[in-house]
């Protein structure tokens, strides 16, 4: 052990797993045990306490939202990268060209999508980028893309739009010439495809201010720290917010369980919404 590290005995690791999942749905195996140490060690001894006994008193009693959320921050697994699981935009590009493409279609110019657990913002990043250099049409039309995740720290970062050079490595010429860069070289997302995305803070487990219809949600690599119950509700209630036959994307190693009977398996982890709401009011 790490000499700035404090011990974790079991029964306060179940505390910490008990709190996790109450406040953001998140069902931590025995794996996480390691990281629990590492991640909330520096915020115990940053608040001058010596035990996670202490801390977790402290939280209940008196911690503030900022300690709370600062908490949470700390125990999620903010893992993303541009164009990962690529096959998934190929998809959007091909469905969104169908709709801009349509002349009788029944959007009016309006597109709503939804990046649910956005992470540092790769993913609302590449959806925009992806889609407006496929359907140069899109920059006239009402597009907007909600980006949201639970983490604060992400959204803040996601919000500024540049990232690092490596951050690109894999990409083929092609994507890499998407982006822009700036004079110290980092990577910086077009003022274009940057203005149309919004980064919200938005825990899943809460109320969602968002009425839709959506045209599509991504929700990929996030169910899979929830459990199964928790999993259906909320793609229960993401089937509620989509337009009846858009679209859902979810990891490759996450599936719909019990509420597959809702949407139609129509690609790997691409889902089409069977039932939906299309009468409701715009997003
Ligand atoms: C592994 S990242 C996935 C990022 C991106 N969707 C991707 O596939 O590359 C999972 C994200 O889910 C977020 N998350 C976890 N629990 C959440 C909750 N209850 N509400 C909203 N976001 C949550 C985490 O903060 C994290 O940024």
């Amino acid at each position: 052990m790490d000499s700035g590290e404090i011990s974790l005995s079991d029964r306060e690791f179940e505390a910490v797993r008990n709190k996790v999942y109450d406040l953001a749905g998140i069902s931590m195996s025995d794996a996480k045990r390691t990281l629990v140490v590492s991640r909330l060690s520096k915020i115990i001894r940053r608040l001058n306490l010596d035990t996670f006994t202490a801390y977790l008193d402290h939280l209940d009693r008196n911690g503030s939202a900022d300690e709370v959320q600062e908490f949470i921050n700390a125990l999620t697994t903010n893992l993303t990268r541009f164009f990962r699981e690529d096959h998934h935009f190929d998809h959007l590009n091909d469905y969104i060209g169908g709709i801009v493409n349509d002349p009788a279609n029944p959007n009016k110019s309006r597109l709503r999508l939804w990046s649910a657990g956005c992470s540092t913002g790769q993913e609302p990043y590449t959806i925009a980028l992806s889609l407006l250099a496929a359907h140069p049409k899109l920059k006239t039309w009402d597009f907007k893309i909600l980006a949201t995740d639970i983490d604060t720290n992400v959204v803040e970062k996601a919000k500024t739009g540049v990232y690092k050079a490596g951050d690109l490595s894999g990409l083929s010429p092609e994507r890499v010439k998407l982006f822009d860069r700036d004079g110290a070289g980092n990577v910086r997302i077009p003022d274009h495809a940057r203005s149309i995305v919004t980064f919200k803070s938005l825990n899943l487990m809460e109320a969602w201010p968002m009425r839709g219809p959506f045209d599509a949600i991504f929700c990929r690599n996030v169910a899979i720290y929830f459990n199964k119950p928790t999993q259906e509700k909320m793609f229960t209630r993401m089937g509620e917010l989509l337009k009846p036959n858009a679209f859902l994307y979810i990891g490759h190693s996450e599936n719909l369980n019990s509420v597959a009977d809702k949407f139609k398996l129509v690609g790997k982890t691409v889902y089409q919404n069977k039932l939906g709401a299309s009468a409701r009011s715009a997003a």
